[in-house]
């Protein structure tokens, strides 16, 4: 029984169910009600993401708010997403990490047409899992989602643990100059061959912000997500115990994570249960510090003088598990994924110093082409030849394996899989991602039932590394019998 919103994601700005609330049956496919309606209008706005003096910032933003308005159902429910198109060019909207029917994923070119300026297309489907999810344009992302076009897609448990506030943190950064407008130097060779763009403003729920406040004895369930375009967090709580109950909007078991740190590379969901045991009037700081030499302070939470209750509840805070189906490793196929490329490789910083690189890379596209691989193919688009076709019904490893020296936040569509090893370790707890983080020459097997026909986009989540080759296609086939 969630008590609290966040504050800063306005729900009444767009319009909420339209159609009948379904009597929570929790079981998806058992009922079909009339959808939940929600509209989005991606266009130009205002934004105040950094305090006076400092103006207000000209942003992207869906209707008119950054993030974009909070989509909130229950699971089993249906969604109808109406995005009306107020952007001077064409867009599409993805939402992450959603099992849902391969038209309705919005890939440009791929599953649809791009909605063009003033257009109108309509998403529908059902909440088939419970978690934490987002939304964001997939057309030209790395300026369409830098520019604050994204907003989180909450689907609720039909039994929620219970905790006095559930509340979303979107995280984003930006690059933002003097005057506070966005650097518009999207689409650069050093961005697009090093670690991506990374800004240098780091907003919660769309403002820089000095403090959260909370009181003590109470237990909130946050929910973080990452929308930066390459930023990873690590963030620690001081003073506080955070307990992950969800990675990527998966259940997981509940865990305080190695050394206390919350990691979420770009697209990463991570659900924590933060229980307030900090006196009343005291302040304990959320620092950053994923990049150790460039660590700063998030905000602080700050505890009012009143207390909710002397210490925080006791109850069970594991999450129900969702219906996806259970890999069976004994009778998978195997596939090895190679990531390769970038800024480091061998010549590449050679050939930095005459203008042929330059010159190649900063062409006509702007966006450097061929700098990122995925077995040996650098892809650019949305519809490259699939790189792998999958049985359908199958179960499915993919052996990564990232062959260069940056993070890559290696991301699925359609489906989500478990991380069963990393550096041929077993893990502990097999979690449910959507996107997974590979260190510099890290090594990951995924394992995945392949329950989804259509072609899914398979690609690094730092844009800047999507566009710069780090994409692919594969393909699920519609025909069980086909290999
Ligand atoms: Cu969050 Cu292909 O995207
Ligand atoms: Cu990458």
């Amino acid at each position: 029984m969630p008590t609290g919103r966040p504050r800063s994601i306005p729900r009444r700005a767009f319009l909420a169910g339209s159609g009948a609330l379904l009597a929570a049956t929790g079981m998806p496919g058992l009922a079909r009600a009339a959808p939940r309606e929600f509209r989005l209008r991606p266009g130009p706005a205002a934004a105040r993401l950094v305090p006076a003096p400092h103006p207000d910032t000209a942003v992207w933003a869906y209707n008119g708010s950054v993030p974009g308005p909070e989509i909130r159902v229950r699971q089993g429910e249906r969604l109808r997403i109406v995005v009306d198109n107020g952007l001077a060019e064409a867009t599409t909207v993805h939402c992450h990490g959603i099992r849902l029917p391969n038209a309705m994923d919005g890939v440009p070119h791929l599953t649809q047409r791009p909605i063009g300026p003033g257009e109108t297309f309509v998403y529908e489907f059902d909440a088939v899992d419970a978690g934490t999810f987002w939304y964001h344009p997939h057309q030209r992302s790395s300026e369409q989602v830098d520019r604050g076009l994204s907003g989180p897609l909450v689907i609720e448990e039909a039994e929620p643990p219970a905790v006095d506030r559930d509340l979303t943190w979107m995280l984003d950064d930006w690059r933002l100059l003097g005057d506070a407008s966005i650097s518009a130097d999207f689409g650069n060779l050093h961005d697009a061959a090093m670690a991506g763009r990374i800004g240098n403003s780091v907003t919660v729920n769309g403002a820089v912000r000095d403090s959260f406040a909370v009181r003590a004895g109470e237990r909130l369930r946050l929910r973080l997500v990452n929308a930066a375009n390459a930023r990873v967090f690590g963030l620690r709580f001081e003073g506080h115990e955070p307990v992950v109950v969800a990675l990527d909007g998966q259940p997981v078991d509940p865990h305080v994570p190695a050394d206390g740190r919350v990691v979420l590379g770009p697209a990463m969901r991570v659900d924590v249960i933060l229980d307030m045991t900090g006196a009343p009037g005291a302040r304990f700081r959320v620092v950053d510090d994923f990049y150790p030499r460039a660590a700063y302070r998030l905000l602080d939470l700050a505890y009012a003088a009143e207390v909710l209750r002397d210490r925080p509840p006791e109850a069970e805070v594991r999450l129900p598990a969702n219906p996806i189906p259970e890999p069976d490793l004994a009778s998978a196929q195997r596939h090895v994924v190679t990531f390769g490329g970038g800024g480091m490789m061998g010549g590449m910083m050679g050939g930095m110093n005459g203008r042929g690189m330059m010159g190649r890379m900063m062409g006509p596209g702007m966006h450097g082409g061929g700098i990122w691989t995925i077995n040996g193919r650098a892809e650019t688009g949305h519809t490259p030849a699939p790189m792998l076709t999958l049985a359908r019904d199958r179960t499915h490893v993919l052996a990564l394996a990232n062959d260069t020296g940056f993070y890559h936040p290696i991301h699925l569509h359609g489906h989500s899989f478990r991380v069963i090893s990393r550096n041929g370790v077993p893990t502990r707890r097999r979690e449910w991602q959507d996107t997974v983080l590979l260190a510099p020459r890290e090594r990951a097997e995924i394992a995945f039932v392949a329950d989804n026909p259509g072609d899914w986009m398979f690609h690094c989540h730092i844009l800047e590394h999507q566009e710069a080759g780090m994409t692919g296609v594969i393909r699920v086939a519609a025909d069980a019998t086909r290999t």
